[in-house]
């Protein structure tokens, strides 16, 4: 795939508990694309439950947001979680996905097929004026904004502001920044690598202030944050940008 970000490799502060495996990180988001080939969407909901999320509690946290909303972009579609969590909660605004994963993106074509008011996009979040539409709620769940490096995280949630409507909202889910993403090593301070099946993910879960960062350089002018615990347990924070 051809890349328009050039590789990052973001300096590392000192580690927080655990030793540094490297002081320089390469990698980016394009890099990640191997790691949910390979887990396939039943890797990945093993992966949601292991987390607690595979009932979606993130979703209905939100209801009152949604249930609002005449038209929703989920980003990263992955097994269809988030779509099956609206659908079966009495969801029936347009629903656009976008998903890049050629596996997972056939798995959600097969799941919801015939859905009439889902539709279903392969493209790149790289890419977003591939997307003609704007929408009323973003959602950006479970964490998948740690997938980029910290300079793609402020690039693609500028895009994303670009692609709401005036009082649109975007939603960004992260694991508490206190918190380490389950199985994973620590390469750095917020810098994780997670390998399932010999197949690696890196990943940087941002801090508070880092999303206070991007919300407020992409002319975000209100920032709320909701707290919730998944099924076992682990504290996660809702930003809801507007
Ligand atoms: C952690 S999963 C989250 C799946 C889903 N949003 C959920 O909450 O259950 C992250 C998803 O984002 C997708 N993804 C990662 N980078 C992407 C990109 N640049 N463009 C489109 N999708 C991407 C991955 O393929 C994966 O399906």
């Amino acid at each position: 795939m051809e890349k328009t970000l050039i590789k990052s490799a973001a300096l590392v502060e000192a580690p927080l508990e655990k030793p540094v495996k490297s002081d320089v990180l390469e990698w980016d988001n394009y890099d990640n694309n191997a790691f949910y080939e390979t887990v396939k969407a039943e890797g990945l909901q093993k992966l949601a439950e292991a987390a607690g999320l595979a009932d979606g509690c993130d979703v209905l946290h939100l209801k009152p947001y949604w249930s609002e909303a005449e038209s929703i972009l989920e980003v990263g579609g992955g097994y269809g979680r988030v779509v099956k969590t609206l659908l079966q909660n009495g969801y029936y605004g347009r629903l656009t996905v976008v998903e890049r994963c050629q596996n997972l993106f056939e798995y959600l074509k097969k799941k919801f097929n015939g859905q009439k008011n889902v539709e279903l996009l392969q493209i790149d979040v790289h890419k977003l004026s591939e997307i003609s539409s704007s929408f009323d709620l973003i959602l950006f769940l479970w964490g998948a904004i740690s997938d980029f490096t910290p300079e793609e995280q402020a690039s693609v949630i500028m895009g994303l502001k670009d692609l709401l409507k005036p009082n649109g909202r975007l939603v960004v889910d992260t694991l508490a920044s206190h918190m380490i993403p389950l199985g994973s090593e620590v390469c750095g301070r917020r810098f994780y690598s997670l390998e399932v099946d010999s197949s690696v993910i890196h990943v940087h879960l941002p801090s508070d202030e880092e999303i206070r960062k991007y919300a407020d350089f992409s002319g975000f002018s209100k920032i709320e944050r909701i707290e919730y615990e998944t099924l076992i347990k682990r504290t996660r924070f809702l930003y809801l940008l507007s």
